[in-house]
């Protein structure tokens, strides 16, 4: 089982809905009014997403982008690739990134600047979790589910070497499964 190489719990999935539905409220009411377009960035922000957005009770799109992940390796190469593009133009519309996690920061950054340079009318960023000990790259986050410690996580959305992004909690990997 998937879950046997979970060394244990760091955000249950109680935990997880709860503080999507407070973020959930506030873009609700930050975004009242406006073209809010969120952006996820693909793979492992999907799952926050698709539960962020159910709970958003303001009209609004969505659409996807996908950028080079880590693969099998838990640390950041430092290089980023766009594989997949947006399917629309983001001009004079507000704009919030979702992502999964943010941790070098390498990412975020470089996904801001391009699309900065798209002239939105806003740009801000929603981060499920937050690893700040960690930061290379200094990004300013608007919207941060939780911040947690050092360590490399799986679970709802995030993999390690493209599985355990189905498990519904957000945990920590035994050591043993990524030194191997
Ligand atoms: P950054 O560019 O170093 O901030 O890393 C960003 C991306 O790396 C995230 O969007 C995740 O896809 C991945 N990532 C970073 N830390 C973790 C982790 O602990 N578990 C799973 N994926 C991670
Ligand atoms: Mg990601």
């Amino acid at each position: 089982m998937l879950a046997d190489n979970v060394d244990r719990i760091l955000i249950t999935e109680e935990r997880i809905i709860e503080r999507t539905c407070e973020i959930a409220r506030q873009v609700s009411a930050d975004y009242e009014g406006k073209d809010l377009w969120l952006i996820c960035v693909l793979k492992g922000g999907v799952t926050f997403l698709v539960d962020l957005m159910r709970k958003i009770t303001i009209p609004h799109s969505v659409d996807f982008m996908a950028t080079a992940s880590y693969g099998a390796s838990t640390e950041s190469s430092g290089e980023v690739r766009i594989l997949k593009d947006l399917d629309d133009p983001i001009e004079g519309r507000h704009i919030l990134i979702v992502e999964d996690i943010i941790d070098s920061g390498r990412t975020i950054d470089y996904v801001t600047r391009i699309l900065r340079e798209r002239k939105p009318a806003s740009l801000r960023i929603c981060t499920l979790l937050n690893k700040a000990d960690r930061r290379e790259v200094d990004v300013p986050i608007d919207y941060i589910g939780f911040d947690i410690p050092n360590e490399f996580v799986v679970g709802y959305g995030m993999d390690f070497d493209q599985l355990y992004r189905n498990l519904p909690f957000i945990g920590v990997l035994k050591s043993e499964i990524y030194d191997m």
